[in-house]
């Protein structure tokens, strides 16, 4: 099977398919990914979003000494490598065993152990009210049909009370070419269009999507699984910082929000 790109745009998928490629692709691209954004994102650091807030600085899961804490989307763990050093019992779950096996790859390296469990985030395979506190940066939300599915696992994981903290892109990005240049300025689509982004092979398989949300959407969404809505923190782009991600960058992070945190707690 030929699995070169060959084509990409905004199109319809069935869920099923588009849910399904992230798996594939991010076993395919985990080494590549890393090797571009592995140095910024450190193997023991916990950096939200290309904009750099970092949780020693952002403190949005809270005090998190002593508490059970579950990553979903964790990529290769660097977060809950750093919740464990800050005190937490922190669990790394990811769908993709190729970013998983990076992970792996730094506890060698670092001579840590960090608990991963492969998994879907919309099958969680934990007990009801395990956790204290959920959270992802970037994981699992952009590439799901159904978002719900992981904000009704999360909620059934997580105790009353407990946080359910998320990075993603920000919505409003939605609208604008994905440059990090003055191109990636002038609106060029609208933001209520939610088909999402697919890149596909010569023969029609979806090989990647990633969804689009408005920010109702996303409030509904979370309401719809119990959350309560407690703060939505926007990172502006920090001066002097220069390091394009994609099309994040400081052209446009001058003039436009590139990530949304929601900040969120279980109801009850
Ligand atoms: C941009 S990375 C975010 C991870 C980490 N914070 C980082 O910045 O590298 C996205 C991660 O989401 C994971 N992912 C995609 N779909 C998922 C799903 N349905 N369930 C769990 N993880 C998923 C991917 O495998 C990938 O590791």
């Amino acid at each position: 099977m030929d699995d070169a790109l060959a084509r990409a745009g905004y199109r319809d998928v069935a869920p099923e398919e588009g849910g399904g490629a992230a798996r594939g692709w991010w076993d395919a691209n985990a080494e590549e990914y890393l090797a571009e954004h592995g140095d910024f994102l450190g193997p023991d650091d916990f950096v939200w979003c290309p904009e750099g807030l970092r949780e020693q600085d952002a403190h949005l899961l809270g005090d998190v000494r002593g508490a059970t804490v579950l990553e979903v989307g964790a990529g290769a763990a660097q977060c809950s490598r750093w919740l464990a050093a800050a005190g937490a019992r922190a669990v790394a779950t990811d769908v993709s065993g190729g970013m998983l096996a990076a992970g792996a790859a730094y506890d060698a390296r670092r001579g840590s152990s960090t608990p991963m469990v492969q998994a879907d985030a919309r099958h969680l395979p934990f007990a009801d009210t395990s956790f204290d506190v959920a959270f992802t940066a970037f994981g699992a939300l952009p590439f799901v049909p159904d978002a719900g599915r992981v904000h009704a696992e999360v909620a059934r994981v997580l105790r009353p009370g407990g946080r359910w903290v998320f990075a993603v892109t920000h919505p409003v990005r939605w609208a604008f070419p994905d440059d990090p240049g003055t191109g990636g300025l002038t609106a060029a689509r609208s933001y209520f269009d939610r088909r999402p982004y697919v890149e596909e092979a010569a023969d029609g398989r979806v090989l990647y999507a990633e969804y689009h949300r408005t920010l109702g959407d996303h409030v509904r969404e979370l309401t719809g699984a119990g959350f309560v809505l407690d703060d939505l923190v926007e990172p502006p782009w920090p001066a002097g910082h220069e390091r394009v991600w994609g099309g994040w960058g400081p052209v446009r992070g001058a003039l436009l929000p590139g990530t949304a945190v929601f900040v969120t707690r279980r109801a009850g």
